[in-house]
């Protein structure tokens, strides 16, 4: 089920806006489980993947994280503390101090500090700039994240400041990436 989407490189998602459905391979088990919880519970509203989630149980989820989890690029870079990230230009530097992005998802977005939190370091650069938004969306059943902590943070920038953050993210060298695997199906035991 999940491949259809997941699985392919580059696959665009049309809702609420065309952008590429994100890297799952190689983010945190504990994230994943955490973000299908969240569209389960309705706390991020997409409804496709709200869908998807009410009808996988929690071994169901442990077991598509646990996956998931094994498959990373092995890329990661991350910088060294203190150290400006490399391809920060001055614009997106005064950005991520204002927000203080690496003191939860760690320098370079590739190692963060909790295994619940997401790593974002070379994700779609489009589907950031929309999961950044989302969490500026509150009242609105179809769109947004209901997130206590990114909601605080997204709501101190601007939308062009948040396209800027996002460009960055995705240029970023990170473990994450599409798992392309057209054979495999779960559900299979
Ligand atoms: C029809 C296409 C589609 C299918 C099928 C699908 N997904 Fe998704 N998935 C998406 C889209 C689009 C998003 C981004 C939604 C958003 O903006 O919150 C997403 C988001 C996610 C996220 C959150 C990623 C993040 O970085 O926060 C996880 C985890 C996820 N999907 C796991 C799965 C799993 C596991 C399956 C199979 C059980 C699955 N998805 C099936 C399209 C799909
Ligand atoms: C206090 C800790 C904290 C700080 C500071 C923080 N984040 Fe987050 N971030 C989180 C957590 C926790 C989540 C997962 C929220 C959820 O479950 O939807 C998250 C989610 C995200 C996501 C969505 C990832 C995805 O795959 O959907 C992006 C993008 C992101 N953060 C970028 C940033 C940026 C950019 C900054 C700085 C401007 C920042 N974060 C600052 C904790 C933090």
């Amino acid at each position: 089920m999940c491949i259809g989407c997941h699985g392919i490189q580059g696959y665009q998602a049309s809702f609420p806006e065309v952008y590429k459905v994100p890297k799952i391979g190689g983010q945190g088990a504990a994230y994943i489980v955490s973000a299908l919880q969240a569209y389960k519970k309705g706390e991020r509203r997409h409804p496709t993947m709200r869908g998807i989630a009410e009808s996988l149980s929690d071994q169901d989820m442990a077991d598509v994280a646990a996956y998931y989890a094994g498959h990373g690029s092995g890329d990661a870079k991350p910088v060294k503390a203190g150290q400006a990230p490399v391809n920060a230009n001055s614009s997106v530097a005064p950005l991520l101090q204002k927000g203080a992005c690496f003191s939860c998802h760690g320098e370079g977005f590739a190692k963060p500090i909790d295994p619940s939190y997401p790593k974002v370091a070379g994700q779609y650069a489009d589907y950031v700039y929309a999961a950044l938004r989302s969490y500026k969306t509150q009242n609105n059943p179809l769109i947004g994240r209901s997130n206590g902590i990114m909601g605080g943070i997204a709501k101190q920038f601007s939308n062009d400041e948040l396209r800027q953050l996002s460009r960055y993210i995705g240029s970023l060298d990170g473990d994450i990436q599409t798992v392309v695997q057209p054979h495999f199906k779960f559900g299979q035991k």
